[in-house]
């Protein structure tokens, strides 16, 4: 595991989607993960800024998302469909079919959960997996539990994400989901590399956590200590620095 220390989340932004920029010219056809929050948003921009000038391009790049609410359509401003619509896919030259999300509109769980998986096994394996973190140490959406989970999952969101994620829904919890589809972490394993960003005196804790303490299904970032290929690039305050 590389970490690499940022000033602050400007350069997290510009150092993130350099990686990834080189990703894409080792491989103009990688399969790449990407994640939601607010975390990548300024590297999704960077990202934009570097298509849109040409030194980078998206045209054979494949996607898949690591989660999505269940019971939101894509065109709900709220679903994370809408968000990489409206901070990337738009923005850049990659082909609106090659990007794929968990379809939020199943209500059965083990369709939605088994079709996602059926499309990573079509698509995969993924090269390179962008990761934010929760504050309980979540990726994707995959929530502390006592065991580690390795396909697509409808997980029940803890409260704490809720409340994170209220402030998305104008800060109406009620209207925050209650279940989400994600990417289970043993797919996340498997890809090829994977890119942890992080930002913010609030994750400090976590990310010591997820790092340098035990690897345990309680933090479930803390599987990342088992990667062979790992960047995380954190800010100095997320790096209690
Ligand atoms: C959501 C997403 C995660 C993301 C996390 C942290 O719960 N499902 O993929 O990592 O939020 O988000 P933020 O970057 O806004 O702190």
């Amino acid at each position: 595991m590389r970490v690499l220390s940022v000033k602050n989340y400007e350069e997290l932004s510009k150092a993130a989607a350099r990686y990834m920029g080189a990703q894409l010219t080792l491989k103009p056809d990688s399969v790449i993960g990407l994640a939601t929050g607010s975390t990548p948003v300024g590297m999704y921009k960077e990202l934009i800024r570097m298509n849109q000038s040409g030194e980078i391009d998206f045209s054979e790049v494949i996607s898949v998302n690591l989660d999505e609410y269940k019971g939101l359509a894509g065109d709900h401003p709220q679903s994370y469909r809408y968000f990489m619509n409206d901070n990337l896919f738009k923005h850049v030259n990659i082909f609106a079919d090659n990007t794929y999300l968990p379809d939020g509109q199943i209500e059965d769980d083990q369709q939605a959960c088994q079709d996602y998986d059926d499309v990573i096994d079509c698509v995969g394996p993924i090269d390179m997996q962008l990761l934010g973190i929760g504050h309980n140490g979540h990726i994707g959406f995959n929530e502390p539990a006592d065991a580690f989970t390795t396909g697509t999952q409808c997980i029940t969101l803890d409260e704490r994400t809720r409340q994170a994620n209220a402030r998305f829904f104008a800060g109406d919890m009620s209207q925050v989901p209650a279940k989400a589809y994600t990417m289970g972490i043993g797919s996340i394993m498997k890809a090829k590399k994977i890119l942890l960003v992080v930002t913010g005196a609030d994750k400090a804790e976590i990310l010591d956590k997820a790092l340098n303490g035990p690897v345990t299904p309680s933090v479930p970032a803390s599987i990342l200590q088992l990667h062979p290929d790992v960047m995380v690039i954190a800010d100095e305050a997320a790096l209690g620095i």
